[in-house]
């Protein structure tokens, strides 16, 4: 199991921003070439990450640059440059349909024979980002082996919708669980939406505890300060994990005492709760061994 909770965006154009990135505690960082880069810069944005690759994977952080959407004519020339043995995968928005994800995967393959690097080994991280995604959101994911992670663009599906985008995000419950359950379908991270309002620490709290208890295993940042509170509600808590065990620890006793059931603190204990248990303990097994690994 990956442990990826924390992505932090980094704009491609900002060298003094991406440098700064490599102190900070974020699971992955995404350089980015798309939206935040403006027109004039693609170039310079493309060549400054390029360049900063071998540094940004540093201690084997995760690096996920974002790319250009096919539509833009700029996609082929981005992934030229971003794909080599320092990039983990790379995240692409505005795709459509299954053929849409095959395309990219094929370009991918193509870089990766270019670069040296093993046939399959980039990985992708998708960005459902309008109504056509959003309907066709499990075959998006399983469209191809390269799908480790999915998240709802939410700014630019609020945009499709024609929606006003609230920091309650109501208007996107719909899809944005939508892509949870069509991740977990596929099996392939659900990873949740930036919060764009980055100077409001209590709706951060608020708004990544809901993408938890829809079943997003982490968001994207768009802020150093971001970074720390997600990585906190994404990893197990200290009373999850004496629970989870005290949960397994119960229905051991149980089964060998050849009984199907039991309770832990006056709630009954079956398969689902056992499972439950099961996959938080794995999961904080993986945010430790991540930890441990260190970040150079
Ligand atoms: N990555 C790395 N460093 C960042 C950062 C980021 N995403 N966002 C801010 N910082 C740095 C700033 O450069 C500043 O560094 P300094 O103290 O050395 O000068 C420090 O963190 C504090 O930043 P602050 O002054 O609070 O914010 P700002 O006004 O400089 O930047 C944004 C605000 C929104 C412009 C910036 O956070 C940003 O560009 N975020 C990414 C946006 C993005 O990628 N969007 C696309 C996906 S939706
Ligand atoms: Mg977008």
């Amino acid at each position: 199991m990956e442990a990826l909770r924390s992505l932090l965006f980094v704009p491609g154009n900002r060298r003094e921003m991406l440098q700064k990135a490599l102190n900070l505690p974020a699971d992955a960082l995404v350089p980015d070439l798309e939206d935040s880069v403006p027109a004039g810069e693609k170039e310079n944005a493309r060549r400054v990450v390029q360049g900063l690759l071998p540094i940004l994977a540093q201690g084997g952080r995760r690096v996920i640059p974002r790319v250009n959407a096919l539509s833009t004519g700029l996609a082929r020339d981005d992934l030229a440059a971003v794909i080599g043995h320092h990039t983990y995968g790379i995240s692409i928005g505005k795709l459509e349909s299954a053929r849409d994800v095959r395309q990219v995967s094929v370009l991918i393959g193509e870089m990766e024979g270019r670069a040296g690097v093993p046939d399959g080994q980039t990985r992708l991280a998708l960005w459902l980002e309008n109504a056509r995604a959003i309907v066709f959101a499990y075959e998006l994911c399983s469209a191809s082996p390269r799908v480790v992670a999915v998240a709802l663009g939410a700014e630019d599906f609020t945009d499709d919708m024609d929606m006003e985008r609230t920091d309650q995000g109501t208007e996107f419950l719909y899809a944005r669980s939508v892509v949870a359950v069509a991740a977990r379908a596929a099996d392939v991270l659900a990873l949740d939406t930036p919060y764009v309002n980055f100077r409001d620490p209590e709706g951060l709290e608020r708004d990544t505890r809901l993408a938890r208890n829809l079943g997003y295993k982490g968001k994207f940042a768009i802020h150093p300060s971001q970074i720390e509170p997600i990585n906190r509600i994404f990893t197990p808590d200290a009373q999850e994990v004496e629970y989870a065990r005290r949960v397994l620890k119960a229905w051991d006793e149980a089964e060998a005492q050849g009984r199907g059931s039991t309770s832990v603190d006056g709630k009954v204990i079956d398969v689902p709760m056992v499972k439950r248990a099961r996959s938080l303990l794995a999961l904080s097994e993986a945010i430790g061994r991540r930890e441990s690994q260190g970040r150079g």
